[in-house]
């Protein structure tokens, strides 16, 4: 496995059609792919075109690729019959070793070695994933976040027995698809994100049951407040921000003792059945009536104008950058003093704000 292109990609196998693999299925189909969908359940092809109809209006608004077509895809119910041909293979059934186990090796049979497998396991180990193939090396995890045709970030880990030809195949794959790979440089469970996220559900839930906040209060500390910036930079950047213009290092002296105190009085949640149906009920009034569906498509729409404004403002931070290594090329080539007159003035780069950015 040498080529590290994405240009030879061009059809992908998505198995495992429910949640995630549809919405793959959808983010495949606008980036010009071909797609062969597979999933044991009755019903399930309904399941996709249901899936891909509802995204595609977003999918249309955020940019797909010339030869996109929402109909180039089809089932085949035989999962081995469902990678002939496939350049890249995405697994999404459910989060079990024994079923991925399983199906693993009967996919890995059939295909030429150089086909990168993804798995989008939430935080199963790839390396015991791929036990049973007789390619493990080319066997990664590709673990989007819900729902993979609108979040950017896809943690690929290749664990113990990734090949680093088959980490770079998955990392390029991801990036032409308009995603933002990260590599996981060593494997463990939960990968990344979702230790990050158990962390702090772990002490939301504590709270909750010390009695500290409702749900809906401990929910609006995080979306009315750090959740806000979260949307941008992660914690790290976030701190060194919360340190004024000393920065991390200002941060580091200033509140880290305050910071220490608070991680030993974190807790751990007892999670017992009461604890449990407090949560529900918790959700419950929080949803104050709107139903899931209702809830996502409210969440759906607004990620999607994140997108459009930080993608503009990269866009434009980019034009700024670019003018500014032009200007310091023409600055060596016709320093000041040069008895050259020459006109230098760049104009400025028109990055027109996707109307829907700011709605
Ligand atoms: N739901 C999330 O928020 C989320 C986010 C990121 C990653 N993931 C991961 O994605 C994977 C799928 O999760 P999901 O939420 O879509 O689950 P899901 O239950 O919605 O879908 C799983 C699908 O797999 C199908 N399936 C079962 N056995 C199969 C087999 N042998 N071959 C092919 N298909 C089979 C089921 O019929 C079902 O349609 C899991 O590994 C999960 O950890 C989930």
């Amino acid at each position: 496995m040498n080529s590290t292109s994405n240009a030879d990609v061009r059809r992908v196998a998505v198995i495992g059609a429910g949640t995630i693999g549809a919405s793959w299925a959808a983010c495949f189909l606008a980036r010009g792919l071909d797609v062969v969908v597979s999933d044991p359940a009755p019903g399930a092809a309904d399941g996709v075109r249901r899936m891909i109809a509802e995204a595609w209006p977003a999918l249309t608004a955020l940019g797909t690729s010339p030869n996109a077509d929402p109909t180039a895809w089809r089932f085949e119910a035989d999962p081995a019959a469902a990678v002939a041909g496939v350049d890249f293979v995405q697994e999404s059934t459910p989060e079990r070793y024994d079923v991925k186990q399983k199906l693993l090796p009967l996919i890995d049979a059939v295909l030429s070695p150089d086909v990168v497998i993804a798995s989008s396991s939430s935080g199963l180990l790839v390396s015991r994933l791929s036990e049973g193939c007789r390619f493990p090396e080319r066997c990664i995890i590709g673990h989007p976040f819900n729902p993979p045709h609108l979040i950017p970030l896809v943690e690929v880990v290749g664990g113990t027995k990734a090949s680093r030809a088959a980490i770079d195949r998955a990392m390029a794959f991801y990036r032409a698809a308009g995603k933002h790979p990260i590599e996981i440089r060593k494997e463990v469970p939960g990968h990344v994100s979702n230790r990050l996220q158990a962390a702090l559900w772990r002490e939301a839930i504590y709270l909750v049951q010390e009695g500290v906040a409702s749900v809906a209060d401990v929910d609006a500390a995080v979306s009315e407040g750090p959740g806000l910036r979260w949307a941008l930079m992660g914690p790290h950047m976030t701190f060194h921000l919360g340190g004024g213009a000393g920065g991390m290092n200002h941060f580091l002296r200033h509140l880290l003792p305050a910071v220490e105190s608070w991680w030993t009085d974190l807790g751990s949640p007892t999670m017992t059945d009461d604890l449990q149906r407090r949560l529900v009920e918790g959700v419950d009034e929080e949803a104050d009536g709107q139903s899931i569906a209702e809830l996502e498509r409210w969440r759906d729409g607004l990620l999607e104008q994140i997108i459009v404004l930080r993608r503009n403002a990269a866009a434009k931070l980019e034009a700024a950058r670019e003018r500014e290594r032009v200007e310091a090329r023409l600055d060596e080539t016709f320093p000041a003093s040069d008895a050259l007159s020459v006109t230098r003035e760049l104009p400025e780069q028109d990055i027109t704000p996707n109307p829907k950015a700011g709605e």
